[in-house]
């Protein structure tokens, strides 16, 4: 199995990567970060991601997250980005233009790939949801362990809108609401999604995870424990790491 795979994770402002030690979810050189292009178009992205790869001078497999859903490489939506991403066979745009093999996978999936081998789900079995909070709301659900990829439940709708306009990270800061009103939308939108998976556990990702003890004890109505991630904004890259480690067991091609 590979020691070492080089993660990527694209997102709505950042485009992120590092080569992750694979036994301990480290990074083993400084993460680099660049924009992402506006529009967001697969050539202009995978570009970027190109970029990103000859940075570190990387020339095996490398793991992509991609924010939407991911079947065989291709993507199938775009809620955040360019909708020209749509049906685009992005694990070979991004082979094509890096020049290296390109495992592509869900942003949150990867996240929670991550979260259940090194973070705040190891060991954990039963119904595991891992909610990333950002412009979106991603999520990755683990049954004993195993992921049931692309389940959108970002989407779900809630007062007759898609619980990401009303309970993202994104949500919060763009209408200015305080901590107490936030997890009043998070609690709707965790009980809604206990009724249809009853989880056992829901892991809160994304940036303001970092803030959890702000707003998780404002949590209410909800049977499931909740925690925050462990791995934050890190958990993209070393999800995408990981998938593409699975793809690629002999790891880097030697040159
Ligand atoms: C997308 C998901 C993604 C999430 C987080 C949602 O809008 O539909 O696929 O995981 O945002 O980026």
């Amino acid at each position: 199995m590979a020691s070492e795979m080089l993660g990527i994770d694209i997102g709505g402002s950042g485009i992120k990567g590092a080569p992750v030690d694979l036994s301990d979810g480290s990074f083993t050189r400084d993460r680099f970060r660049a924009a992402t292009p506006h529009p967001s178009r697969p050539e202009a992205v995978a570009r970027v991601v190109a970029e990103i790869v000859k940075h570190f001078g990387w020339e095996g497999p490398v793991g992509v997250t991609y924010p939407g859903v991911v079947i065989d490489g291709v993507a199938l939506s775009a809620a955040n980005v360019s909708k020209r991403w749509i049906g685009v066979d992005a694990a070979a745009l991004i082979a094509d233009a890096a020049g290296c093999p390109a495992t592509v996978l869900n942003d949150a999936d990867a996240a929670g790939i991550a979260e259940m081998r090194l973070g705040a789900g190891r060991g954990r079995g039963g119904t595991v949801a891992v909610l990333t909070l950002g412009t979106g709301i991603g999520s990755a659900v683990f049954t004993e362990g195993v992921l049931v990829p692309n389940t959108e439940f970002g989407h779900i709708q809630i007062d007759g809108r898609d619980a990401e306009h009303r309970a993202s990270a994104k949500a919060r800061e763009d209408e200015g609401l305080g901590w107490e009103k936030w997890a009043k939308r998070l609690s709707v939108y965790l009980s809604t999604l206990e009724a249809l998976i009853s989880p056992s556990l829901f892991i809160l990702g994304g940036g303001v995870s970092r803030k959890a003890e702000r707003f998780v004890p404002l949590i209410k109505g909800v049977r499931a424990e909740i925690v925050p991630a462990r791995l934050v904004n890190n958990a993209g890259i070393v999800g995408a790491a990981m998938a593409a480690a699975a793809a690629h067991p002999a790891g880097r091609v030697s040159a």
